[in-house]
């Protein structure tokens, strides 16, 4: 059965590194864009860059927005250091991005494979929602947009947001309100689901000179997000939005209603998921329910999903 086809829109960061190397061994990566938001959208590029080079992933990366749609930038995210991918010294990457934009290569791409293109969004969502905006057809051609973000409960940035949605609010509405088939595995289940030190340590046995470095940029990012969140874990949020596609009963998920809060005090970027019942907002006794448009996340096997992950980086 041919693989499914995806293409990555992130901002490496190292739970993106990961994302991006774990895709490229089991789907069909046609591309990865790049975005503002851990870091500047140079650096988010030159990090992206740098995963491929360190998989030896031949495809193409292009380059897409600097800066949110409306909101300013809500800075860099310091859990990933000064680069973006601090940890271990990467030389400058040979590889160039590829000179057209990533909107217009999303657009492209989705043209080009109508009806079977994944598109997995792992950082702010800047470059889909002006995809979208600028070509409305992207509602028929993309198969399912697959999002890191989000929560049904805390938020990482805000007690009420997780960073992928706060950094581009009205992005992100924009995506939710698409009508495009979406899957969103939020910081809910991500933040318990990460490398621990055997994990790192596992890694470092592996030999190769990529899982050295590897295990070098997990261990300055384990030690960070203990500091900033006393996680006793390296969250590898990202490549929960691919997991689905590869190991299809590692997350379970509830086909429901998720709204992106646009003016709330303390709770703008809340994704406010409908999880009063367990078979999701449907159901027509609920009081103040809207209409499903999505599959939310709510529960996950999170050691055998590390597991898998570990096992894929061990053939790098
Ligand atoms: O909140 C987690 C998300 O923010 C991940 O995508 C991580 O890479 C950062 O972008
Ligand atoms: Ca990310």
């Amino acid at each position: 059965m041919a693989k499914p086809k995806i293409i990555i829109d992130c901002d490496p960061g190292h739970d993106d590194l990961v994302a991006i190397l774990f895709a490229a061994k089991h789907l069909d990566l046609l591309g990865v864009t790049t975005v503002h938001g851990n870091n500047t959208l140079a650096n988010t590029t030159r990090n992206g860059l740098i995963a491929l080079e360190l998989g030896k992933i031949d495809v193409p990366l292009a380059m897409g927005a600097v800066e949110p749609l409306v909101q300013p930038s809500v800075g860099i995210a310091s859990g990933h250091g000064k680069s973006g991918l601090d940890g271990h010294e990467f030389a400058d990457p040979r590889l160039k991005p590829i000179s057209q934009h990533a909107v217009d290569f999303i657009i492209e791409t989705a043209r080009q494979h109508q009806g079977e293109l994944i598109i997995a969004m792992i950082g702010p969502q800047t470059n889909l929602a002006l995809a979208i905006k600028r070509e409305p057809r992207m509602r028929q051609w993309i198969k399912e947009i697959t999002i890191m973000g989000g929560s049904t409960t805390t938020g990482n940035f805000s007690p009420a947001a997780e960073f992928n949605i706060a950094a581009d609010i009205e992005a992100a509405s924009v995506v939710f309100e698409s009508g495009i088939p979406l899957r969103m595995v939020g910081y809910n289940i991500t933040r318990q689901t990460g490398f621990d030190s055997a994990d790192i340590a596992r890694l470092r046995q592996s030999g190769s000179s990529a899982c050295q470095a590897i295990a070098d940029l997990m261990q300055f990012y384990l030690t960070r997000q203990g500091e900033m969140y006393g996680l006793t874990l390296a969250p590898m949020h990202d490549v929960c939005a691919i997991i689905p596609y590869v190991y299809p009963d590692l997350i379970q998920f509830l086909h429901t209603s998720i709204r992106v809060e646009l003016t709330g005090t303390y709770t703008r970027g809340m994704t406010v998921c409908d999880v009063r019942h367990p078979r999701g907002s449907a159901e027509t006794s609920l009081r103040n329910r809207t209409e499903p448009n999505g599959f939310v996340a709510v529960s996950a096997r999170s050691r055998d999903l590390i597991d898998r992950v570990i096992e894929t980086l061990e053939h790098y």
